[in-house]
């Protein structure tokens, strides 16, 4: 058999990245150019400011991928692209970088889910994960609680109502002034904290019990902070970061344990940028070992945007057949 070599590209928020993937579960190169600097000064990601870093990298960071994987466009087996979801602008920048190499390069083209990509991650260093399995996917745009059936069948067992993990932490992060990205941050920061110095709520959600809100203890956490403000209280940071993670990562686990039991699953993953907390992954090792579940997590590298993960699902795609024709589009809110 000929080894599958996938070109993969990503853009569909702040990291311009490219990767070659052999097999789906070999990376040859992962090239990531993050553009967190840029919007640090704006305490968020400024969407066209980001689509016009894509422009001005994109070409770097897929020569640079296809030098570090010492191989030639000829040696390229398919194109993979993350189409969405995203930021259509950003999303943009790589399908059409994506379109371009394919077509000049008479290659084949594949469209992946963003969401696809980061469940996927977890193949890379875990060569014997296969479906079927439970995955939580925890990021800046989503909160997700999916049943991977077979390579790219999915289920959705649950999702947040409002904001996303990620999007908390950076909300939060910024209210009580450690600045953007908040989520390294509050894991950081957290080290120094007390988690039981104040009780935030757990949302819960009368009828899916896998589905998440996370907009009420963002509420909360700045009512606590008006309210300390208002009594001229000086807020200790670490124990407000420390008690606010504590909130979301037992919600997480619970989920996820109810998920576990519910489908009588032998296999849980996390995936997403959120996965990289290290009191999220420690709390899931040991909820999972008490189940008897193997823990499956992706370095904190491939947690968050990366394309080496668009290339593990591309292959997959690949061998389902998968394939794009040159009107490929970005789609924002694309569905998994
Ligand atoms: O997956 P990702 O890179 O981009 C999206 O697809 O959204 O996730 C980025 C999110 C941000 O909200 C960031 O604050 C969060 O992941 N994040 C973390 C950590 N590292 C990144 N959240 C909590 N703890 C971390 N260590
Ligand atoms: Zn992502």
């Amino acid at each position: 058999e000929k080894d599958v070599l996938i070109l993969a590209i990503e853009s569909s928020c702040d990291e311009t990245a490219a990767a070659v993937v052999k097999n789906g579960r070999e990376v040859l190169s992962n090239v990531i150019y993050s553009q967190i600097d840029l919007h640090t000064l704006y305490g968020g990601v400024v969407p066209e400011i980001a689509s016009r870093k894509h422009i001005e990298k994109i070409n770097q960071v897929v020569r640079k991928a296809l030098a570090d994987a010492s191989c030639t466009l000829d040696d390229i087996t398919a194109v993979a692209v993350t189409y969405g979801p995203g930021l259509v602008g950003a999303l943009l920048v790589g399908v059409a970088e994506a379109k371009a190499i394919a077509f000049a390069a008479n290659k084949p083209l594949i469209g992946v889910h963003h969401i696809e990509g980061h469940i996927s991650a977890n193949y890379i260093e875990n060569k014997e994960l296969e479906p079927p399995f439970l995955c939580l996917v925890v990021s800046g745009g989503h909160s997700h609680l999916v049943r991977v059936k077979d390579y790219g069948e999915y289920e959705i067992l649950g999702k947040t109502r409002d904001d996303a993990a990620g999007e908390a932490f950076d909300k939060v992060a910024r209210a009580i002034g450690l600045g953007y990205p908040g989520g390294p941050k509050i894991d950081r920061v957290s080290n120094e904290g007390n988690p039981e110095a104040i009780i935030f709520p757990r949302a819960k959600i009368a009828d899916n019990v896998y589905d998440f809100s996370f907009s009420g203890l963002k509420s909360a956490v700045l009512n606590y902070l008006n309210g300390c403000q208002m009594k001229g209280i000086d807020i200790n940071q670490a124990d407000v970061a420390a008690s606010f993670q504590k909130a979301v990562v037992d919600v997480l686990v619970e989920h996820s344990m109810d998920a576990v039991k519910r489908y009588h699953v032998d296999k849980f993953a996390i995936a997403g940028g959120v996965a990289s907390n290290s009191h999220l992954r420690a709390a899931l090792e040991s909820a999972c070992s008490k189940q008897g579940v193997k823990f499956f997590r992706p370095s904190p590298i491939l947690c968050t945007d990366n394309a080496a993960m668009i290339g593990a699902a591309g292959y997959y795609e690949y061998l389902k057949g998968v394939r794009h024709g040159w009107d490929l589009n970005a789609v924002p809110n694309l569905k998994l």
